[in-house]
């Protein structure tokens, strides 16, 4: 049996954090792809690779009955590990899509993206299933997390104004996003008035962002700014990473992180916005940094 699968990484333009907490989050796939490639018997077998990055895999094959022991499983994943990109989602959509394919099952979108989620659960501990749900559809959703079992989401046409986007990685975080979770719950905990005004505040946002991605609103430099603002009041912006987005809103542009950010050093892939690609890079530069075009609205999982 041969199988490959790939799978898209993620930006989420706006909602990240709150969508947790039951608010919406406008999601969209990348062009960057995980592939898992998969040689064996149909009885799967799993590399020691594998389990070793993902080591809590072994709890969900433990609950499937299945028994992880070694076979060609190799995965090539050109989304960014650790920066807010999705890699994890991405990772687990794929080995979900594998396993499906492993067991003789009919390709079924919904139920990768729930098998998925488990293995975020695993993973994460309380994920909101964005980042697994982006992966397995592609393209742009809005996403509301429902309740801990039930999600709502539909494709969203985007416009062309999306060009305009860069991506610029601020540094790798020194937490995971298990970690970045857990610290916002714990904030939200001893202040809850105040995050759940940040939430509804972002969740205002986020709808503006919905319009601007259906071409009914224009000013998306001033809407990036003020998502950036919210996500330093969340405590998920590093004071590293706040002074390089400063430098950009300088020379005109603006920026937010794309995932769970990072509050120690760096925060992980930004999204950014500028008019003008010159400036752009030489305001990078003293960072060591550089800009890259974003390429948005990449194809969910498939089999290559
Ligand atoms: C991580 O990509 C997005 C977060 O909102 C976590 C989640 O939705 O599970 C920070």
């Amino acid at each position: 049996m041969d199988i490959t699968v790939s799978t898209p990484g993620k930006i989420i333009l706006s909602g990240e954090h709150a969508v947790v907490y039951g608010y919406p989050a406008l999601v969209a796939a990348t062009n960057k792809r995980c592939e898992l490639h998969y040689q064996g018997t149909a009885e799967p077998e799993w590399s020691a690779d594998w389990l070793s990055q993902f080591a809590s895999l072994k709890a969900f094959f433990a609950a499937w009955e299945a028994r992880p022991t070694t076979q060609h499983l190799q995965l090539r994943s050109h989304v960014p590990v650790g920066r807010g990109m999705g890699s994890s989602a991405a990772c687990s959509v794929a080995a979900a899509a594998v396993w499906q394919s492993l067991q003789g099952k009919t390709f079924s979108p919904e139920a990768i993206n729930q098998l998925a989620y488990q293995l975020e659960v695993l993973q994460h501990g309380t994920p909101s299933g964005v980042d697994n749900t982006i992966a397995t559809y592609g393209g742009a959703l809005w996403f509301r997390k429902e309740t801990p079992t039930f999600s709502i989401f539909r494709q969203v046409e985007m416009s062309s104004s999306l060009e305009t986007l860069w991506l610029v990685d601020s540094g790798r975080p020194k937490e995971s996003t298990k970690e970045m979770v857990t610290m916002v719950a714990e904030q939200r905990q001893q202040r809850r008035t105040h995050y759940d005004q940040l939430f509804r505040q972002m969740e205002e946002v986020t709808r503006s962002w919905l319009r601007w991605v259906l071409g009914e609103e224009t000013d998306s430099v001033e809407l990036l700014r003020t998502n950036h603002r919210l996500l330093v009041e969340l405590g998920v912006v590093s004071p590293q990473t706040q002074s390089l987005i400063q430098a950009i809103e300088k020379s005109g542009g603006a920026a937010k992180i794309t995932g769970a950010g990072g509050a120690k050093q760096g925060s992980g892939y930004l999204l950014v916005m500028h008019p003008d690609e010159a400036k752009l890079q030489s305001v990078l530069k003293p960072y060591a940094r550089s800009g890259e075009r974003l390429e948005l609205g990449g194809e969910g999982v498939r089999i290559e």
